[in-house]
């Protein structure tokens, strides 16, 4: 089965070009692209808006999931520029918002494969709240399959990414190790976005985190400020053949 990660596409108004960027022409570039790969499933993780959340960008989102026929096909979970009613509701997810003193959008997803299944966290408000944390201890006790694929928008770990790391990390991303760790014969890969960079780290035996480029623009891993690498728009593949996990990031030139 192939899945297609897409994140960080920052739409902002209708004509707005942030950092000289036509960011809807780069999400339609990365839309068109992913559909050519002939996905089966594909999971945004989070960050639709630019900076405060609108109707529009998700409606607009919304339309070109539509025109490209792949409604049916996405998942995700909401990062920290998302309303999560709102991307729930473009999503068709709904029904997996958890309301406690927030809506939060997290939930397990089945898919057809011996070997993984999904479990999607929101780190909207930057942390992974209390009650999801608890969701989140029982949801692996009950896990049945011998490898995981976790999807959350903020990286759970120091990544090297200075200006990320020291200004925008995930405020309880040890708690949220410290759960996993407990796992040690489970293999986890998660998938996040949130960067704007291209990386892989081997955590330990069993957990590797992968980090997915923006479809909006990537910035340098040492800067100490927030600094552009490029602005080409990327995005991950991610191959599950049997129980083998095969995983690359496209760019589009
Ligand atoms: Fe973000």
């Amino acid at each position: 089965m192939r899945i297609i990660q897409l994140t960080d596409s920052h739409i902002g108004r209708a004509g707005e070009t942030p950092l000289g960027i036509d960011v809807r022409a780069h999400f339609r570039q990365v839309i068109e692209s992913a559909v050519s790969h002939d996905p089966d499933l594909i999971i945004h993780t989070g960050d639709i808006c630019l900076k405060e959340p609108t109707e529009e960008a998700y409606r607009w989102t919304a339309d070109v999931l539509n025109e490209c026929g792949l409604q049916d096909k996405i998942i995700g979970v909401p990062g920290n520029h998302d309303e999560v009613i709102q991307f729930a509701i473009m999503l068709d997810l709904e029904g997996q918002i958890k309301y406690s003193d927030q809506a939060e959008l997290y939930y397990q997803y089945e898919l057809d494969t011996q070997a993984y299944d999904l479990i999607l966290l929101d780190s909207s408000s930057k942390a992974i709240s209390t009650n999801q944390l608890s969701w989140f201890r029982n949801a692996l006790k009950e896990y049945q399959k011998p490898k995981l694929i976790l999807c959350v928008h903020h990286p759970p770990i120091l990544c090297s990414v200075r200006y990320m790391d020291q200004h925008h990390r995930l405020e309880n991303g040890l708690e949220l190790m410290k759960i996993i760790e407990e796992y040690q014969d489970l293999e986890i890969d998660i998938f996040c976005g949130h960067y704007h960079v291209e990386k892989t780290i081997r955590y330990s035996m069993n957990i590797n985190v992968h980090i997915t480029p923006s479809s909006y623009v990537q910035i340098s891993h040492d800067a100490p400020g927030f600094v552009l690498d490029h602005s080409r728009p990327g995005y991950r593949v991610i191959d599950l053949i049997d129980d083998c996990m095969m995983t690359y990031v496209v760019y589009i030139d």
